[in-house]
């Protein structure tokens, strides 16, 4: 019922049995029983009526629904944002009426849109058939990263479309890696600024609160001279001047992203504190004379081949002792189930190269950069960025 008719062209009737290449261990025999157990028709009616499993049950049901309504929630969230409700009950509650010009859509729409959002949290129902903000929306409203990141999802919807197309690698260019001007390779001229602005802006103003979570998680303030790579327009630095307020601290990323960080940089008052180098790691070398070198979201950008060059670029400028610090989302259990493994990894298949990685094929690419000790730190917000330190 759900299928479009191209899908159902794309399903397979798969054999009952899978062919015994592998034999299965006694611990995947026992979780495959309980598997066909729970896909039991009959078992999952049993179970929805006995008291002890009923509460299970409904939880599994409840889960699914959100998955198939996945998509229809986003929307949701995204046509909020985009139509200006969010500051609108930011500001206080209105009658959907009062909001009519304020947000461009006739009345009966925007009560539709409003009780969805009500539905979602976004909203929620006030005195005299006002809305005002529900706890969610409140919890988005001081969070200027994540609307950012709802309104570039604007491309990223329409880069899954066709999930099987892009999952093949057959789907048309897509938007999301038109926006990341540097991932078909940076090439032998420099990206003009205003092809680096739309998502260096964007990653400034969803940096800060991964800064936050980063500079509790680590001791920056026992290095002397820390260069972030791929620093953008410099927010992670700034956070870092705050919590090691004796580093000198430099950073480098391609020349328009550079000489927009210092431009930024320059009312930061951290004076002969800060350089912003311009170049490109995948070609030049990096600043030496750092006794630690940090890439902050920036090493899942790439495909494995680039990576290792710049690890190894990395571990050239190192000082003797120094330390690499790599802070992304990371895939596997325990925190990177949803977010690494399910967004991060769909988006990065959209933006094209890149992909999420185990904490152990980080360790891999490291050890074959010449790393030696790799140890994995529990950071703070492990959904957003998982923190991995390597030495020589
Ligand atoms: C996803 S952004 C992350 C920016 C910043 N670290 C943050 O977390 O907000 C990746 C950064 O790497 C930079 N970058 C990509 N390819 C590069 C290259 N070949 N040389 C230098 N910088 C590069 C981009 O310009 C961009 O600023």
């Amino acid at each position: 019922m759900w299928m479009a008719d191209s899908d159902e062209a794309n399903s397979q009737d798969w054999p009952d049995t899978p062919p015994p290449t592998l034999a299965l261990t006694l611990g995947d025999r026992l979780r495959e029983a309980v598997t066909r157990l729970a896909a039991s028709p009959r078992l999952q009616a049993w179970a929805g009526r006995f008291p002890l499993t009923r509460p299970l049950a409904r939880q599994q049901m409840r889960g699914l629904f959100d998955l198939c309504a996945g998509f229809v929630y986003s929307q949701v969230l995204y046509a909020f944002v985009t139509a200006g409700l969010l500051e609108a009950l930011r500001a206080g509650p209105r009658r959907p009426e009062e909001l009519t010009r304020h947000s461009g859509l006739p009345e009966p729409a925007l009560r539709r849109l409003l009780q969805a959002a009500a539905a979602l949290g976004l909203a929620a129902p006030r005195s005299r058939g006002r809305f005002g903000l529900g706890l969610r929306g409140a919890a988005l409203a001081g969070n200027p990263g994540a609307v950012a990141m709802i309104r570039h999802h604007r491309l990223l919807y329409g880069d899954l479309a066709d999930p099987l197309a892009l999952l093949r690698g057959e789907a048309p260019p897509t938007q999301i890696g038109r926006y990341w001007t540097y991932v078909e390779g940076t090439g032998a001229d420099a990206p003009a600024p205003d092809a680096v602005q739309a998502y260096s802006d964007l990653m400034a103003v969803s940096q800060a609160m991964i800064a936050e979570a980063v500079t509790r998680g680590f001791p920056f303030r026992r290095y002397r001279r820390i260069l972030d790579v791929g620093g953008g327009t410099g927010t992670f630095l700034e956070h870092v001047a705050q919590t090691a307020p004796g580093a000198a601290l430099t950073l480098f990323d391609l020349p328009p992203v550079a000489t927009a960080a210092a431009d930024r940089m320059a009312h930061k008052r951290l004076g002969d504190r800060l350089r912003c180098i311009g170049g490109d790691f995948t070609a030049d070398s990096l600043p030496s004379g750092h006794d630690l070198i940090t890439l902050v979201r920036v090493v899942y950008d790439h495909d494995d081949a680039t990576v290792l060059t710049l690890l190894k670029a990395c571990r050239a400028a190192l000082d003797k002792g120094g330390s690499l610090l790599i802070a992304e989302p990371m895939s596997g259990r325990p925190a990177g189930e949803r977010i690494a493994d399910a967004y991060f990894s769909f988006y990065l298949l959209a933006m094209g190269p890149g992909e999420i990685r185990s904490p152990d094929a980080h360790g891999a690419l490291l050890r074959q950069a010449g790393f030696g000790r790799i140890t994995a730190l529990p950071g703070p917000m492990p959904d957003l960025a998982r923190l991995i330190l390597a030495r020589p």
